[in-house]
């Protein structure tokens, strides 16, 4: 079998997600055969260094021997039971170890089967929290400008990208949005915690004019992944959980993305030493393997829901998949590999070379920043370096780089104008290097015209 058979198949069958599939006449498809570590292997022979973790999922590399092993024993044992009424040890000790690695008071955990629903979940669980506490009025959610919580209609309601919510807003309810305090847009002479705080006047105001009316704030704490992996400071989490306690108003942290060590701690909302109301977490979860989710709240939350059945203040929400054995085997591989490999630590040599390797581009005349986050680290493409003017979106240039790439043996795939590493951690030096040199012929590429 070729590239060519299977591309020939699919598109014949498939329909892919998050692309105009018109595209493909012109952007060939890239049929993987399998993955070992950091390495994609196509069906031609070519190789390429998954640099984006598989969309932000793989954490230790593409099978992975140790979570490959934990699978296999599983699933000789029990591939899936229905988690209404009945339960396995996986999400028994999944759920004692999830509990056991998050700050008090975050004490139960609720499962999903990917991001999104996890999101709706936490809405409606906050909602719900309210109204079973004699607030049903609490019908609101504040949320950031360039945020993003999944394509589903309720977490469209409460995200910010126009590309993937413009068409279907007659549809969706309406939350209030303040201005992120995205760091790329600060005065030249303003730190990013002076400009996090500064940004912070919006939320306050928000909140003042909608606190009685509204159930939760979302964030995506530290680093908006999906709008360009825009960063902030830990000051503007720290402002915002005193205020959301102050106003009497849940903090809904979806970690979906940045949890598991990608900001440079295991939760990014550590950095601000601050505990939400509710934690959610996926994606690397499972290290990339299952799709899994979960969302994480304190016994105080869970007891509002505690009562007779005839009282109806259950959370009555289900996914059929919810809490999947395989998944949470999968997820307990992963947490071991954290417990036993110091991985958070190693991690921090590694952020430091992204750094060092692509420090050369701080002088390109169309970055506009180079900015990181413990293990990510993007690197925008402007029209104008002093003025920060992106190039019109129209004009496509990030797949200029995620073409190139492709013929270097990298999988990059920039959002927009911000090229980025999201790499699996299992990466060395050396490859590092090589997506450096990449990124840079990519950006020459792309902003040559
Ligand atoms: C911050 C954040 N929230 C939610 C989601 C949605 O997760 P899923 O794609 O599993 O539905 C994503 C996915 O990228 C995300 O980055």
């Amino acid at each position: 079998m070729s590239n060519r058979d299977v591309i020939a198949r699919d598109l014949n069958a498939v329909w892919h997600p998050c692309t105009q599939m018109k595209d493909h006449e012109w952007l060939p498809l890239v049929p993987i055969r399998r993955g070992e570590g950091v390495w994609l292997h196509d069906f031609d022979g070519n190789r390429y260094i998954d640099a984006i973790s598989s969309w932000w999922v793989n954490l230790f590399g593409h099978a992975n021997p140790r979570i490959n092993a934990a699978l296999k024993d599983q699933i000789d044992s029990l591939e899936h039971v229905i988690l209404a009424g009945f339960s396995h040890e996986p999400v028994v000790e999944l759920s004692e170890r999830l509990v056991e690695i998050t700050p008090a008071p975050l004490s139960r955990c609720f499962y999903t089967d990917n991001g999104s629903s996890a999101v709706e979940v936490a809405l409606k669980m906050s909602y719900h929290y309210w109204k079973n506490c004699g607030n049903p009025n609490k019908t609101k959610f504040i949320t950031l400008t360039q945020s993003y919580h999944g394509e589903t209609l309720g977490t469209l309601g409460v995200g910010d990208v126009a590309l993937y919510k413009e068409t279907y807003k007659p549809l969706l309810m309406e939350a209030v949005t303040v201005p992120s305090p995205d760091c790329f847009h600060r005065d030249p002479d303003t730190s990013w915690e002076q400009h996090s705080r500064r940004m912070f006047a919006h939320m306050e105001a928000a909140l003042e004019a909608h606190a009685h009316e509204t159930a939760a704030v979302i964030v995506e704490p530290l680093l908006q992944c999906a709008t360009g992996m825009r960063m902030y400071d830990p000051v503007y989490l720290e402002l915002l959980r005193e205020a959301c306690d102050r106003h009497g108003i849940h903090l809904i942290a979806d970690e979906i993305a940045t949890g598991f060590g990608r900001t440079g701690t295991l939760f990014a909302c550590e950095q601000a030493g601050i505990v939400p109301d509710f934690l959610l977490l996926s994606k690397g979860l499972t290290a990339g393997y299952l799709p899994l989710a979960v969302v994480m709240t304190s016994d105080h939350v869970y007891e509002a829901f505690y009562d007779d059945f005839a009282t109806l203040r259950a959370f009555m929400h289900s996914h059929s998949y919810t809490g999947n054995p395989i998944a949470c085997r999968a997820a307990l591989a992963t947490l071991d590999i954290f417990r036993d490999d110091d991985v958070i630590t190693r991690n921090r040599a590694l952020s430091a070379h992204m750094r060092r390797a692509v420090a050369h581009l701080e002088d390109h005349p169309h970055v506009g920043e180079i900015r990181q986050h413990g293990m990510v680290l993007a690197m925008e493409m402007v029209r104008d370096k002093s003025a920060r003017d992106p190039f019109p979106w129209q004009e496509r240039r990030g797949i200029r780089v995620y073409q190139h790439a492709l013929t270097r043996e990298a999988l990059l795939r920039p959002l927009g104008n911000v090229v980025y590493f999201m790499p699996p951690y299992v990466i060395t030096e050396e490859q590092i290097d090589h997506l450096a040199t990449v990124a840079t012929e990519g950006i020459d590429i792309a902003t040559r015209d």
